[in-house]
């Protein structure tokens, strides 16, 4: 399993200062909407110049025609990041033309797909998908794994089923991670650390329980030493 650690701070600054603070630790780096839009590639190259292991999830949620999402693919990949995401219910026929385009360049990054955002409740996400979270999932990872792609983006709850109606080594990367029962916040289907590794996910996006503690590197060698 790997943390992930969310840079949502209002500021680049106030990212790259989380950033220092982690300088030491073998996590990855989640640059989400926010971010990159003000910061851009800068951003990603501050990131890359505090410690060249870090690895980048670039958090862009892709979502547009096929033909739209694969040149949107390549210009990603030629960002040097080394996972981005798409939405699942683009389709297959996107999700594949992603996974040819990728996969034709030089160090293709991981791609996953995102499923249900873990922000939906059930009645919620029934009003849009007219149908459970967990049926939705399903159909959405085996789409995704069809598509060739390398995993999906789901909550705990759904990363072992998943897996078991894809491959074991598909990989999963659940937020809405509250290691140590911490508060919430918007997000509804939160599980612990415990569960997430009962669970078998592969990656744990970790937000506001490490950026608004007092001490976050305390609280992500505690995360590391639990996992
Ligand atoms: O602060 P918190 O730990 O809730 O942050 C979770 C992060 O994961 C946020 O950056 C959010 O945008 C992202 N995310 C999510 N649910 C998804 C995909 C991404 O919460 N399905």
């Amino acid at each position: 399993m790997k943390l992930c650690v969310a840079l949502d701070l209002p500021s680049k600054e106030e990212n790259l200062s989380l950033t220092r603070k982690l300088k030491s630790e073998d996590i990855w780096l989640k640059v989400g909407l926010r971010s990159f839009i003000r910061d851009g590639e800068s951003l990603l190259k501050e990131i890359k110049s505090i410690n060249p292991s870090f690895k980048i999830f670039l958090d862009l949620k892709i979502y547009d025609i096929p033909n739209t999402m694969a040149d949107a693919a390549e210009s990603v990949s030629h960002l040097g990041v080394d996972m981005f995401n798409v939405h699942a219910s683009s389709g297959k026929k996107a999700m594949r033309m992603v996974m040819e385009r990728v996969n034709s360049l030089p160090n293709p990054p991981l791609v996953l797909a995102v499923t249900a955002l873990t922000s939906f409740d059930a009645s919620s996400f029934e009003a849009i998908y007219n149908a459970s979270i967990v049926q939705k999932a399903t159909q959405f990872a085996k789409d995704t794994y069809e598509s060739g792609m390398h995993g999906v983006v789901c909550s705990v709850y759904e990363s072992q089923l998943i897996k078991s109606h894809t491959s074991s080594d598909f990989l999963t990367l659940t937020p809405g991670i509250r290691p140590f029962g911490e508060s919430q916040g918007d997000q509804e289907r939160v599980a612990d650390l415990v569960t997430a590794k009962k669970e078998c996910c592969d990656f744990i996006v970790v937000g506001r329980p490490i950026y608004q503690s007092a001490n976050p590197l305390s609280v992500v060698k505690k995360i590391i030493e639990n996992m």
